[in-house]
């Protein structure tokens, strides 16, 4: 795997070697690199776990770090995403991660045809694949499977590309998956992957309720729906009595940042159902295992993975 963009091309084989990798590493596995491997990690929205996780991972894995700041780099006097990007190829860094606004924005990328490899750390709208991955192997350990697997998507789910990269990858994987939330927030292209219901049909029938934070830098003010946050909770959230009416095996998941209070009561964030800070753990054992294979792909890795 050269490139990490979309979920789009992804099998059931490929989530399961994914996930199966990261758990070595959680276990304790290591890996040799057969030279010094330079990553950058280009930001160009803000982000707490994806960066830091990343950012550790690259750490943990032995590669070096260059340093790339939006605000102080010649994005600021007009140089283009793809011309930024063939600058780093062209110093010879090994590996970009880049999250960036534009939906899409990675396909310039790949028809440019770089040495250097993208890993798509989050596209606008579009595709979040680490996010998926990392959620993917939440479940798995909690279930061992996915295939019969009831989850629902739970909020602003037209922004939201870990909407779009989960609800296209737990088709793939045999999961039944639905959808909740103000309606007006429903994404016409995610109709196909699963059954758009109220949240209080849902609760006590799904295995894993996935909340999603509304995400009012991607809202047209315009069209924004008003609600006071008590209110969106009461209507939409999850708040104490339906966490009540949940399966007694059923998990809690939300990709954060948490708007607490809003998509979710404050202490269902903490609380023993809860997997949302276990997620940001396997985020960091999955984004090793997402690098290794771009690695292994290079011929970086001594010895190769087997
Ligand atoms: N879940 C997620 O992508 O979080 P950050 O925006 O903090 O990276």
């Amino acid at each position: 795997m050269h490139d990490l963009t979309t979920v789009e091309d992804f099998n059931e084989e490929d989530v399961l070697h994914k996930i199966h990798l990261a758990e070595e590493f959680k276990n304790g596995k290591s890996v040799e690199l057969v030279r010094p491997v330079y990553a950058m990690n280009l930001f160009f929205e803000n982000s707490t776990r994806t960066h830091t996780s990343f950012e550790m991972a690259e750490n943990r894995l032995g590669m070096k770090l260059l340093e790339f700041e939006a605000q102080t780099s010649s994005v600021t006097k007009g140089e283009s995403l793809l011309d930024t990007v063939k600058t780093i190829d062209a110093i010879q860094a090994d590996i970009a991660v880049i999250r960036h606004p534009q939906n899409d924005y990675y396909k310039q990328l790949l028809d440019a045809n770089l040495e250097i490899s993208v890993i798509n750390a989050g596209d606008g709208s579009g595709q979040h694949p680490s996010q998926s991955l990392l959620d993917m192997m939440t479940i798995y350990e909690e279930f061992q499977r996915f295939d019969g697997l009831k989850i629902a998507i739970a909020g602003d789910i037209s922004h939201s590309r870990v909407a779009r990269s989960n609800a296209m990858l737990l088709n793939k994987l045999g999961a039944k998956v639905y959808f909740a939330g103000p309606e007006e927030w429903m994404a016409e292209d995610l109709e196909e992957y699963g059954t758009f219901l109220p949240i209080d049909e849902l609760v006590d029938q799904v295995d894993v309720m996935m909340l999603l934070r509304i995400q009012r830098e991607r809202i047209d003010e315009n069209a924004v729906i008003q609600f006071q946050p008590h209110e969106y909770l009461q209507k939409y959230g999850l708040n104490f009595a339906r966490a009540e009416r949940m399966k007694p095996e059923a998990i809690i998941m939300h990709p954060a940042p948490v708007n607490r209070g809003i998509e979710i009561e404050s202490s269902l964030v903490d609380g023993k159902r809860s997997r949302i800070f276990k997620q940001m753990t396997n985020g960091m054992y999955m984004r090793m295992a997402i690098l290794t294979d771009v690695l292994e792909s290079k011929g970086l890795i001594r010895g190769g993975l087997n």
